[in-house]
């Protein structure tokens, strides 16, 4: 490995997974490590994030846990001095959580549309906020989202809460990139395509063939395959790299080509 974030301390935010396998944070957590970062693995899920904190200190990385729900302000700010306290700072914020329900404006209880703003974008709130005097003070740093391509574009099923909510993180992300460019710290946003994520499997556990659902998933991109999280893990670890150094505000699509027909996806 190259060392491509040697020596920075990185705050992954979710970076357990729902399931066996790679998904999305624990990929990236990984990825950071293995290019020479520590890591502070944070998550409510303490099995999950204990299970990605493993694999990084057996591969003879550093990495430390932080358990705790990030759509309670106190446990976000909490996250922040728990990197401070286990690297004495912090130079890169992943932002990975978030979640989705099915189902359009009509359909979609206003209970639903709150759960998922509150994780997807009021978490990504308290966590910047409490990251950016840190970063700054740090000598500048960078901050990754992860968002979805929905964020930009509609698919062929309905995800309003979810949509509107990664929409306005990516537009969370470029406020930050106006505000903070001549104070060090870059923000940017990766938005992923069809990725074959133990995220998705949950999603569809109701379905008897999870291949029938990852053929279908395939079908719909360009290049005709699902993206990996190692994907969406290679895009941030750029985007959150001093190789990127000059980038910030940006929007960096990983979907093998979809967005390129997903306006028009049928109804
Ligand atoms: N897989 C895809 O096809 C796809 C496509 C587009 C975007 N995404 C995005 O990727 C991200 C999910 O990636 P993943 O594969 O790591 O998902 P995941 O669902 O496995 O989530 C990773 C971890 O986040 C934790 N988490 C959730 N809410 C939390 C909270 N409030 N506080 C602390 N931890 C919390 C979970 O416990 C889990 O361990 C989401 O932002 C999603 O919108 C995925």
């Amino acid at each position: 490995m190259t060392g491509r974030v040697q020596g920075k301390r990185v705050a992954v935010i979710g970076a357990g997974a729902v399931g066996p396998g790679w998904g999305n944070g624990k990929a990236s957590a990984v990825l950071y490590a293995r290019e020479g970062a520590r890591v502070l693995a944070v998550d409510r899920d303490e099995a999950a994030v204990m299970e990605t904190v493993g694999l990084i200190r057996g591969e003879g990385h550093e990495a430390e846990p932080f358990v705790g729900d990030m759509v309670v302000p106190a446990e976000a700010k909490a996250a922040i001095e728990a990197a401070e306290v286990a690297f004495g700072g912090l130079d890169i914020l992943h932002f990975n959580i978030g979640i989705s329900t099915r189902g359009g404006v009509e359909d979609t209880p206003f209970a639903d549309w709150q759960r998922v703003f509150s994780v997807n974008l009021d978490a990504a709130f308290h966590l910047t906020q409490a990251a950016l005097p840190v970063l700054e003070r740090d000598g500048g740093g960078a901050i990754v989202y992860i968002s979805t391509l929905a964020a930009e574009l509609s698919g062929p099923y309905p995800y309003a809460g979810y949509e509107a909510s990664k929409a306005a993180l990516g537009r969370l992300a470029r406020s930050v990139a106006a505000e903070y460019a001549a104070r060090g710290v870059r923000a940017n946003t990766v938005l992923p395509g069809m990725i074959d994520t133990p995220h998705v499997l949950a999603h569809v556990a109701t379905s008897s063939d999870a291949e029938a659902v990852r053929a279908g998933r395939a079908a719909q991109v360009p290049m005709k395959r699902q993206g990996a999280a190692w994907d969406v893990a290679e895009a941030a670890l750029f985007l959150a790299s001093d190789a990127a150094g000059f980038i910030t505000g940006v929007d960096l699509r990983v979907d093998g080509g979809m967005g390129l027909l997903m306006g028009n996806a049928a109804p």
